[in-house]
């Protein structure tokens, strides 16, 4: 048995015993104090700071000691030592201060975990459009009254059952249907274990629940009207469901949750990577995300007044690595050369082989993929939006840490995708955090003072007087992040190569610990006592980001012939919560009308309710995502030189009629000539 210390954490004063070795961020989890992490732990964000209180704590029996943690590790020091004027500033010294992911415990402590360290529950922000969908889902209901079995005529309960189905299906599809015959009928195993004591205790008279008109896979005494589905996005960060009555198609409960694999990694390049790397690393990411769907349907059935067991199906979209790690493949293959998913196709199983706990003998389908980046979920987006069914040509983008993409129309469909990093949400931008309450979720720049206004998650209107917002400040998350970049350029304190113009008559514009940066939030008005600029380095990981987008959708519009689209169609949480006119002023976004840009919100969750409502969708993506076009990045020709491009703002050789006006100063870069070939 591990040796076992106890841990305490302030302020929540949380405590408890955890096993010797454990990181310090695992043993607050374990103890239910999140604390935040936007590098997967990877020592590079710094989100987890932690202080270790020395000395006697009578009140708890406990020495405390610095020793009590491990030593120091070489990027754990370096990263500390790159912030010696934030150390400075707060008055810690390295070794009071510790990443908490990178020490782990040897003896008993007293963590104090400061404000910016902690984790917040982010905003989820995937909720369910209006939308008419035709039902024809995929379980069908028939009452059957069957004359019991006597000595005259000893038919086995199955058979009498599926002979009275055949009546009963016969009668409610009509004379004219292809039906199966009542020896191709099949039962589920574990329905047939109760069906002989459920067929007498309904005295011969029951309601049949009957999977794709083929599998019997509920009977139920007496008649029975309703059945119900779920209809499930498995998104990276949060993962969203849907309940819905599979008779009418009404959604009865929408509920979501972060994504509890994220504690193993924040992007699914790292969760492959923790799968790879980690013997149990699949079973515990498998795990993870089927108790939280049991957790949300427990909720979501709680809402609906209804039993999760009469849940009789489920349908499931999330990318490839949340596919595979769904349906407990491992993913590994996703990650390496020459990047295949295990499967495309669709996919029905049991819901007990997977243990979700709705209905057991219920199936879960599962919509198919399309490439190893391009997963169930663009699938999903597709039918949603059906650009398969246009004449005009629509690019659908869905952005999150990978963005996917996909252009065309019922002639022609391409996609892609491209890794955007996680800086778009909030990662990798020194106070970057996600959309959670005390984030700056909007941000302008007055062009003639160069003073910031700005919006806050959790509190109502702008700061028109910064006194107002005091100590309210956390971060700045995604949303905000693109509006402060396109702000900065928009007023001229940096230049289409994205460097920020020196000797402007503002105190917000400085040179910084790490370089020049922009003042968004001064220290009295937030809550972690700090100045929140936006940093040369932020505008740097923001122009990488979009230039990969960019260059995605570059790389399409070009395979297709095409000068831009017809329609942008913005999916998913972070595309309806941009401004539109700023990710094209930073051409985070190709150039087109305005008015032609469209943010859906969650996509993906509105295709999985369709294929959860309606089976005769299921074939249709099944069929429309064989023939889609994949495109690889990387081993496009021009794709190095395109990228260089699209570094710009909004670029380096393409005009952006659209909004031209936005642009200051416009002249022709000497730089383009370079990569123009
Ligand atoms: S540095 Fe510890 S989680 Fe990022």
């Amino acid at each position: 048995m591990s040796k076992k210390h106890t841990v305490i954490l302030q302020p929540s004063g949380r405590r408890g015993q955890v096993d010797e070795g454990m990181s310090v961020r695992a043993a607050a989890r374990e103890l239910g104090v999140e604390i935040e992490s936007i590098c997967a732990e990877n020592a590079t964000c710094g989100k987890c700071m932690v202080l270790v209180e020395e000395g006697r704590f009578e009140k708890y029996n406990i020495d405390s000691k610095r020793e009590h943690l491990s030593p120091i590790g070489t990027e754990e020091r370096a990263y500390l030592m790159r912030r010696p004027k934030l150390l400075q500033s707060k008055g810690w010294e390295i070794g009071q201060v510790r990443l908490s992911c990178q020490c782990k415990v040897l003896g008993d402590v007293l963590i104090n975990v400061p404000e910016e360290s902690r984790g917040n529950k982010q905003i989820v922000r995937k909720t369910a459009r209006e939308r008419a969908i035709e039902i024809k889902p995929s379980i069908r209901k028939y009452y059957v009254s069957m004359v019991p079995p006597n000595i005259e005529r000893p038919i086995a309960d199955w058979e009498r059952l599926a002979k009275g189905l055949e009546t009963s299906m016969a009668l409610v599809h009509g004379p004219e249907a292809k039906l199966p015959r009542w020896f191709d009928l099949r039962i589920d195993y574990q329905c047939l274990r109760s069906l002989s004591s459920t067929l007498r205790a309904a005295n011969w008279n029951v309601t049949v629940s009957v999977w794709q008109d083929k599998e019997v896979i509920e009977v139920q005494p007496g008649y029975v009207e309703e059945s119900y589905g779920a209809a499930v996005d498995i998104g990276s960060t949060t993962v969203a469901l849907y309940l819905c009555n599979l008779r009418t198609g009404e959604l009865l409960a929408a509920e979501s949750e972060m994504n509890p694999q994220i504690v193993y990694g924040e992007d699914v390049m790292s969760r492959i990577q923790y799968a790879i790397e980690h013997p149990d690393g699949l079973e515990k990411l498998h795990k993870a995300v089927i108790a939280t769907l049991n957790k949300l349907l427990k909720q979501a059935a709680k809402t609906a007044q209804i039993k999760t067991e009469e849940i009789l199906e489920m349908v499931l979209v999330g990318n490839s690595t949340m596919h595979h790690l769904v349906l407990n493949l491992h993913p590994k293959d996703l990650g390496l050369a020459p990047f295949v998913p295990a499967i495309h196709s669709s996919v029905d199983i049991k819901a007990r082989e997977l243990g979700l706990q709705i209905n057991p003998s219920g199936n879960i389908h599962v919509l198919p993929t399309i490439a190893s980046f391009v997963g169930a979920d663009t699938s999903a987006m597709i039918l949603a939006e059906e650009p398969h069914k246009q004449d005009e040509n629509w690019l659908l983008i869905d952005v999150g840490t990978n963005a996917e993409l996909v252009l065309g129309n019922r002639k022609r469909l391409v996609c892609t995708s491209t890794p955007t990093g996680p800086a778009l949400e909030g990662a990798h931008v020194e106070y970057g955090m996600r959309a959670a309450p005390g984030a700056i979720e909007r941000v302008q720049i007055d062009e003639n003072t160069l003073e910031p206004k700005y919006k806050v998650i959790g509190v109502d209107g702008w700061n028109t007087d910064h006194t107002e917002f005091k100590g309210q400040v956390k971060g700045i998350c995604g949303s905000a992040i693109i509006d402060a970049v396109a702000e900065l350029f928009r007023v001229g304190i940096v230049d289409s190569r994205g460097r920020f113009k020196k000797g402007l008559s503002s105190n917000r514009v400085r040179e910084g610990e790490n370089g020049w940066e922009y003042i968004i939030a001064w220290a009295d008005e937030t809550s972690i006592g700090r100045d929140i600029p936006m940093t040369q380095q932020d505008v740097r990981q923001i122009q990488l980001a979009k230039a990969a987008l960019f260059t995605a959708a570059r790389t399409l519009l070009k395979r297709t012939g095409l000068q831009s689209p017809d329609k942008i169609i913005l999916a998913g949480g972070f595309g309806s919560y941009i401004d539109k006119e700023k990710a094209m002023l930073i051409g985070l976004i190709p150039d087109c009308e305005l008015e032609k840009v469209y943010a859906i919100g969650n996509a993906a969750g509105d295709g999985a309710r369709i294929a959860l409502l309606n089976v005769e969708k299921r074939n249709e993506i099944d069929s429309v995502t064989r023939q889609v076009e994949r495109f690889e990045l990387p081993t496009d020709p021009e794709f190095q030189n395109q990228f260089m491009l699209a570094t710009s703002f909004p670029h380096m050789s393409e005009p952006f009629e659209h909004i031209a006006h936005l642009i200051p100063n416009r002249v022709a870069d000497p730089m383009a000539k370079n990569f123009m070939k």
